[in-house]
């Protein structure tokens, strides 16, 4: 399926649900205030990959945490589950950020899936997608 519509209305702040898309792990978190702040606070120049990788935005944009976060919706990330180094699947709220730790071999992700630490050269990717409402996320 190319596209594949994600109802997020139990989704809290501060929880997360991973969907499957394309068979990927993507993980969507509505963030806390703390988190989103601590995220904002990150100068450019303190990140391993300065990119955004968001398949929403040019493909230069910085890596800042509002092109991070969904449009309009700074709580909510939608980003591929997968470190990008070698491919494994990182768990949340972990790690000296409290964002995500690749068990692998200890890539360091903060709240807004950038990478900080370890072995990945890229943030987690984020894909193509838009809330069609407030409790729906269309992923695709
Ligand atoms: Fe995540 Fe190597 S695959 S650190």
């Amino acid at each position: 399926l190319a596209e594949i519509d994600v109802d997020v209305s139990q989704i809290t702040e501060g929880q997360s649900i991973t969907a499957k898309w394309r068979g990927k792990p993507v993980f969507i978190r509505q963030r806390t205030a703390k988190e989103v702040e601590e995220a904002k606070a990150v100068a450019l120049t303190a990140l391993k990959d300065p990119i955004a990788r968001n398949a929403n935005l040019p493909s230069d944009a910085p890596a800042t945490d509002e092109n991070r976060a969904a449009k309009s919706k700074e709580a909510w990330l939608v980003m591929i589950g997968v470190c990008t180094h070698l491919g494994c699947i990182p768990l949340g709220e972990s790690g000296p950020y409290n964002g995500w730790f690749c068990p692998c071999h200890g890539s360091i992700y903060d709240t807004a899936g950038r990478i900080r630490q370890g072995p990945a050269p890229e943030n987690m990717a984020i894909p193509l997608f838009k809330f069609t409402s407030d409790t729906n996320i269309r992923i695709g």
